[in-house]
């Protein structure tokens, strides 16, 4: 090579090393990060690509986001912006060593996603495995946890198709234009979970049924047979809340119809389920039959509610009724169609609402869903967009028309609505569960990790198909499912057509023994887990929370997928293999091992752990929810090592809206303890419902395992002597 060539090389080379550090530095100079009155900071591309950003669908109110303050204080936490290849908008976080990554939503596989990548495009994605990519809901969230425990969460305000990559730090990469990203600094995980509650919203208060037991198969019918699960479960004494209602009571799969020979009278059903003390979940499906005289087809029509395809013509693709259309829910005017479908529906005396399919997931395509170019019309905030843009928040969408629908046809019950497509906030309208899983032990393992990592991305209503929804699976992987189920804040028993009989008598005694144990056990922590639900209305605290938020510095707990706390005062460690030998990490201190059987125990149930310093409510065992009132109250009392414990209890109507006009009673108990006498009284007490007349029996938890009780009347100290404390049962 001549001296020249070299020179020139090495001319070329420096001006192209100098470019790409002059466009780097462009873009580090253009991005702009800002301060929103939350706190949390802004960051985007440029002062262009701010007031260019498409309206946000996560937050609660879209505007919040909008309000940007200049600020010189933008954190450690620093987004860098560019393009990639592909065209996509990129934007890249370097983390700490010694991080833990979490959230990204509904994801298969560990709580800890460190090393992961995912992409965010809802997906029906039935049997989904460990390399699986996509779920069914789109979470562009990532909660961060350094080392010493303090933590930072950062949200890709995108509704595109959109990598999470947390193989190198945090990326992501979405299609569609440059998006803002909201970075949220908290001392604790738990700060930067309500602050991101503070940005998205929580969930509303469910009706107390809905955190109750749900059984469930694809399909219960006809009708005659819906009475014999219903009845079965009384017959057999496993509390239960609600049945549900698959596609089959349908008229050939139309949305709005009762098959007349199975459902003739779906009113009289409902009446009698009710009469049994249970409540009725339908399902509805987003896909309407592409039928001249069906009446949901041709109103839908005249409203001209469907998808177009690029084109302009109405789309069709096919799902369980043959050839459907698709409501175009971002059109304000088809959300009130919609919700409009429910008033005659919702006369029927039909309790809740289960949107399924709603990705939205068509059959014989490669891809799984409608085409990206096809063409939503938008209105409000929205404006006309592809697919594209719209495909993560359809479902969430259609949840949003579903709630107001049922809130509307029943003004007065609080709405309940499962949605298996979501996008992060969507918590706000529905709760959901985590789709196809398949009845294996795998899936069973999954179920932890899943809820939780769905709680750390504002989504705290969730629990698995309990029992698996492909195959049938054996006895011991169903008790298994049910222990773990049962204790998970969505708690409903499902499977698919074809399957073997999955009620909780269905395998055989021991399994049913333990199926009326997990279910007792719940039933007994409805007071506390009702308690838990009403936090996370008011601060976006998820009910299922990952272990290490007992001791966030304590890098043991980090990758914890056997165990979970429920609020922050009991701890569940279950057993997910079929030996059951694997040891999870529990958080230091003693906690005491609780046992709601007087002392009976079932090898293949969770071991539940309260927390020292904990006073844990719990009522007796109940059928359903409002079969009878909390009395007695039962005070578990787990006392710190100075002597002293505390607890809430929330409790109101149970359903409706009294609760927002104080009809309502928060009482937090304290115990203290002076030499072998503990008293336990009320410490505060909030709300304008009157304390009910109610028996209450304090239980003070010993090292040993003995208990020391008292009985007496609610609102009075009581003293409890340790002198006089024995083994329960005994
Ligand atoms: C989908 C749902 C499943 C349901 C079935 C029939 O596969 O995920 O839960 O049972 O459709 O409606």
């Amino acid at each position: 090579m001549s001296n020249a060539h070299s020179r020139r090389t090495r001319a070329a080379q420096l001006s192209l090393m100098l470019t790409m550090i002059s466009v780097a530095a462009t873009h580090a100079a253009a991005q702009v990060a800002t301060k929103l009155p939350t706190g949390a900071i802004r960051w985007d591309a440029s002062e262009e690509a701010a007031r260019g950003a498409l309206p946000s669908m996560s937050f609660a109110n879209p505007t919040h986001r909008e309000r940007r303050e200049p600020t010189t204080k933008a954190g450690p936490v620093k987004p860098v912006f560019s393009t990639d290849g592909q065209g996509r908008s990129v934007v890249a976080i370097s983390v700490e060593g010694g991080t833990s990554l979490y959230g990204t939503g509904e994801n298969a596989g560990s709580l800890l996603r460190n090393g992961r990548t995912v992409e965010a495009w809802n997906t029906d994605a039935y049997g989904y495995r460990e390399e699986t990519k996509s779920l069914y809901q789109s979470h562009p969230w990532v909660l961060a946890v350094r080392a010493d425990g303090s933590a930072f969460g950062v949200l890709a305000d995108t509704t595109w198709r959109c990598e999470i990559s947390l193989v190198d730090g945090i990326t992501f990469a979405a299609d569609g234009p440059a998006f803002p990203v909201i970075v949220m600094e908290g001392k604790t995980p738990q700060d930067v979970m309500m602050q991101l509650a503070a940005h998205i919203g929580t969930i509303e208060l469910p009706p107390l049924w809905a955190i109750g037991y749900h059984q469930c198969r694809y399909s219960y019918y006809p009708e005659a047979r819906v009475m014999e699960v219903a009845e079965g479960f009384r017959a057999h004494s496993i509390p239960c809340d609600v049945i549900w209602f698959d596609i089959d009571y349908m008229h050939g799969y139309r949305v709005f119809t009762f098959d007349s020979s199975h459902f003739p009278e779906p009113k009289r059903t409902n009446d009698e389920l009710h009469d049994l003390g249970f409540r009725t979940i339908w399902m509805i499906d987003p896909g309407v039959k592409a039928e001249s005289g069906y009446s949901v087809f041709d109103s839908g029509s005249a409203g001209e509610h469907w998808v177009n395809k690029a084109d302009g013509s109405v789309y069709t693709g096919e799902v369980w009724p043959g050839q459907c259309v698709f409501p175009d829910y971002t059109r304000p005017e088809t959300r009130v169609w919609w919700a409009g479908l429910y008033t005659s529906f919702m006369a029927t005396g039909i309790d809740g609402v289960w949107n399924d399919m709603n990705e939205p997931a068509i059959f014989n395509v490669p891809s799984k869903t409608m085409p990206e170019d096809n063409q939503h019309r938008g209105g409000g905030d929205l404006s006309a967009g592809p697919h594209a843009r719209y495909h993560n928040v359809y479902g969430m969408l259609m949840a949003m028309a579903t709630k107001d629908g049922i809130a509307a046809a029943n003004p007065e019950k609080r709405p309940f609505v499962l949605t298996r497509a979501n996008y992060i906030g969507g918590h706000r309208y529905a709760a959901t569960w985590t789709g196809d899983n398949a009845a294996e032990w795998y899936d069973l393992e999954n179920s932890i990790p899943m809820a939780l990592n769905l709680g750390l991305s504002g989504q705290p209503f969730c629990g698995p198909d309990i029992g698996g929804f492909i195959g049938n699976g054996d006895g011991q992987l169903f008790a298994r499912w049910m222990g773990i189920g049962s204790l998970l804040p969505f708690s409903r028993g499902h499977t698919g057509k074809g399957n073997r009989d999955k009620e909780p008598w269905a395998f055989d005694a021991n399994v049913e023994r333990s199926c009326r144990m997990a279910l007792e056990r719940r039933y007994r922590l409805i007071p506390y887990l009702y308690s838990l639900f009403e936090e996370s209305s008011r601060t976006g605290m998820p009910v299922a929370r990952p272990t290490f938020f007992a001791d966030p510095a304590d890098p043991a707990l980090r990758s914890e997928d056997d165990s979970f706390l429920l609020g922050d005062d009991l701890l569940v460690v279950a057993k997910t293999t079929p030996l059951g030998d694997r040891m999870p990490v529990l958080p230091r201190g003693e906690w005491r091992s609780l046992n709601l059987h007087d002392g009976a125990t079932d090898p293949d149930l969770p071991d539940l752990y309260l927390r020292p310093g904990a006073i844990l409510p719990v009522g007796p065992i109940e059928q359903y929810v409002d079969e009878r009132p909390l009395d007695p109250l039962t005070l578990y009392v787990s006392l710190d090592p100075s002597g002293k414990a505390r607890g809430t209890l929330y409790e109101d109507a149970g359903d409706g809206y009294g609760y927002r006009s104080g009809e309502f009673l928060r009482t937090t108990y304290q115990a203290t303890r002076t030499g072998s006498a503990v008293a336990v009284e009320i410490a505060s007490t909030f709300g304008k419902l009157a304390r009910p007349e109610r028996s209450i029996v304090v239980r003070v938890m010993l090292d040993d395992g003995r208990e020391a009780v008292a009985i007496s009347k609610d609102g009075q100290t009581i003293s409890v002597d340790l002198a006089t404390a024995k083994l329960p049962g005994q």
